[in-house]
């Protein structure tokens, strides 16, 4: 993979409940993306004062036709830079670093995949869908969002899944409560190989509890697509490490840009998010306790 930057045109944007989904020309990117990857786009004008990029993961790409590849994400338009994306207009240009990110690794025989999304981190999971299925896999869905307007592909997840079902934290859709007290009961109709999932911390930390504690304790295999924040996008400024068991069993703070955003749940100490632990590598060692002069 040769991430590229890309000025291309927006093709289209439009609302889709709660969130835009926007699709911009951007060959380079279309043709080299998997599920998964995502882009750092640039936002604010030229003279602006928003210096970083914002990451969205990829929702779809089409790698040929009239306007070359095309690159759709989807996004919630909260804070400044969001804001700004949400006012472009078709024939606006926009400016697109990508596919950057490692992207979700595929079973190399036919499974049974359960995909579970929150939010707008439901939107890879469809590309993910399509490549499972070409495979020979049986995909099933958990879509969650907080309300039914913060849904995102209800329709899209009926269509390519064995079954669906979606979760609501108020009740207006599906049944209420959160994506992680149905997903047992869907391992088990699933007869579930593997859980992929993409949304808040809080909910891959509970599909990952969820996963591990399957088949009466036995467990299954998780792919988890995290959302750190991110600064460079590219591997540069530490801003989105988080601690990782890595192969060798030592603890290491690694970037989610670059050695995720997907990592097996089981790499990830849960114990310790948001902090960098004693034993990782690299860490600052206990400093012995000084003694003041009386
Ligand atoms: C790998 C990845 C994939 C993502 N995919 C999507 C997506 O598909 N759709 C979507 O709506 N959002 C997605 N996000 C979150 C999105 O990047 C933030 O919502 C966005 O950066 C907020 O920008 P803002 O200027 O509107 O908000 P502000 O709060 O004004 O942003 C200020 C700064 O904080 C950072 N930041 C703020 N919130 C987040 C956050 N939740 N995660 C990471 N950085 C943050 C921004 O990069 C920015 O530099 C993704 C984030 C990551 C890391
Ligand atoms: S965002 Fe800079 S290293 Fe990951």
């Amino acid at each position: 993979m040769n991430p590229v930057q890309v000025r291309g045109e927006v093709l289209s944007i439009k609302q889709a409940g709660a969130y835009f989904s926007m699709t911009v020309v951007a060959s380079g990117i279309a043709e080299q993306t998997r599920p998964g990857h995502f882009v750092a786009v640039a936002v604010g004008d030229d003279d602006g004062s928003m210096l970083l990029r914002r990451a969205f993961s990829i929702y779809q790409v089409a790698s040929r036709g009239v306007y070359g590849g095309t690159v759709e994400f989807i996004f919630a338009a909260h804070g400044k830079g969001t804001t700004w994306l949400s006012r472009r207009r078709p024939h606006d240009l926009v400016d697109l670093v990508g596919p950057l990110g490692r992207p979700f690794t595929l079973p190399k025989e036919p499974a049974n995949c359960v995909l579970v999304g929150g939010g707008y981190g439901s939107a890879p999971l469809f590309m993910l869908a399509d490549a499972l299925r070409k495979r020979g896999c049986r995909v099933d869905f958990v879509v969650g969002a907080a309300t039914q307007d913060r849904m995102f592909g209800a329709l899209d997840a009926k269509r390519m899944a064995a079954s669906v079902a979606f979760t609501t934290d108020d009740g207006s859709f599906g049944e209420q409560g959160r994506v992680s007290d149905v997903l047992p009961a869907v391992i088990d109709k699933a007869h579930a190989d593997v859980v992929y999932a993409c949304g808040p911390m809080a909910m891959l930390e509970a599909v990952y509890a969820v996963s591990a504690a399957a088949y009466n304790g036995q467990g299954i295999p998780t792919q988890l697509a995290v959302e750190e924040s991110m600064a460079c996008g590219i591997g540069v400024c530490m801003t989105c490490v988080l601690p990782v068991i890595a192969d060798d069993g030592q603890t290491r703070m690694m970037r989610s840009c670059v050695e995720g955003p997907v990592f097996p749940g089981d790499r990830i100490r849960w114990d310790a998010l948001g902090t960098v632990p004693d034993d990782a590598l690299g860490a600052a060692a206990m400093t012995a306790s000084v003694e003041v002069p009386q």
